[in-house]
């Protein structure tokens, strides 16, 4: 018979493993990360791994800092005689380079993904930011599996707001958004934007007049600035829409974007719990939990 994998959580991502582990039966397994005043880190893995298959769930926001230890885990787990090793990243970093935007620039997507296929055998994550990589396994040559917030986000939509009209802030956008408007049965929009700066976004809305007696609701894949949502939001409230709800997969807000958002005149901002953050209403844990088998299949 099969045995279970062993789970490891690192980075913050106890929540996850510990609903894992009640669902699933899943042993958590002991490891710890030390830091030496040099800032080199040392692993140490105290669960018996030899001949199991290894899973390390792990929250890899803020990621330059994390990454080293997180293949020094992955090798020290293999060298204890792992079988295989899954790493399931819920924000997967480091997908938004996806091309060379300067002459001279890194395509640090790529290269990231070379990095991660050399240490696992299997990636889960969820939503990805796909833009010009159309497919996770376009760079990661693992099996890698790409799930979607789009039900859970459905279902909060359909159980809070009656009068929903999805707004999709870019073109890329456009597939989680129409997929949720199909499931609700709710009217959707998909906007132009054009990026000026790191931190300035123009906006261009279609007419929505026909659509005055709805509660916009954007829907984005990362909140990271709030550029995009701040602009969409203050575009609307000129229109003199009802005041928006935001809502992104992953909370990124670096800085003060999610203070900034807030005083936008947003009537609420709802995100999912793939990052952790104050703004979390929208549990994805069963996503993965429902995709665990497939974790290793190719
Ligand atoms: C970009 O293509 C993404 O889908 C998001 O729209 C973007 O990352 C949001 O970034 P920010 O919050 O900085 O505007």
């Amino acid at each position: 018979m099969k045995s279970n994998p062993i789970l490891f959580s690192l980075f913050g991502s106890d929540h996850f493993a510990k609903r894992m582990h009640q669902q699933l039966g899943y042993e958590m397994g002991n490891i710890t990360l030390h830091q030496f005043p040099d800032e080199e880190t040392v692993i140490n893995i105290k669960s018996l791994v030899n001949d199991k298959d290894v899973i390390m769930i792990a929250d890899l926001t803020n990621p330059n800092g994390k990454i080293l230890p997180l293949l020094f885990a992955a090798e020290t787990a293999r060298e204890l005689g792992a079988k295989k090793i899954g790493l399931i990243a819920p924000y997967l970093v480091y997908m938004r380079q996806d091309k060379r935007f300067q002459p001279g620039d890194s395509i640090t997507s790529h290269y990231f993904a070379k990095l991660i296929t050399n240490y696992f055998d299997g990636l889960m994550t969820i939503d990805p930011h796909l833009h010009r990589w159309h497919d996770l396994n376009d760079i990661y040559y693992i099996p890698a599996i790409a799930l979607h917030a789009t039900k859970p986000i459905a279902t909060w939509i359909k159980a809070n707001v009656p009068d929903a009209l999805l707004i999709g802030p870019d073109a890329e956008s456009s597939q989680w958004v129409s997929s949720i408007a199909q499931r609700i049965n709710a009217p959707f929009l998909i906007l132009e934007k054009q990026r000026k700066g790191d931190n300035l976004v123009e906006i261009t809305i279609p007419k929505i007049d026909l659509y005055q007696n709805h509660t916009p609701i954007l829907v984005d894949d990362i909140i990271s600035t709030a550029a995009t949502m701040i602009k969409t939001v203050t575009h609307l409230k000129s229109l003199h829409m009802k005041p928006s709800i935001c809502i992104g997969v992953h909370a990124l807000f670096a800085g003060d974007a999610y203070e900034n958002l807030q005083k936008s005149g947003v009537k609420q901002i709802i995100t999912c719990n793939t990052i952790a953050h104050a703004s979390n209403a929208i549990d994805v844990t069963n996503l993965m939990i429902e995709a665990m088998d497939d974790l290793f299949k190719t």
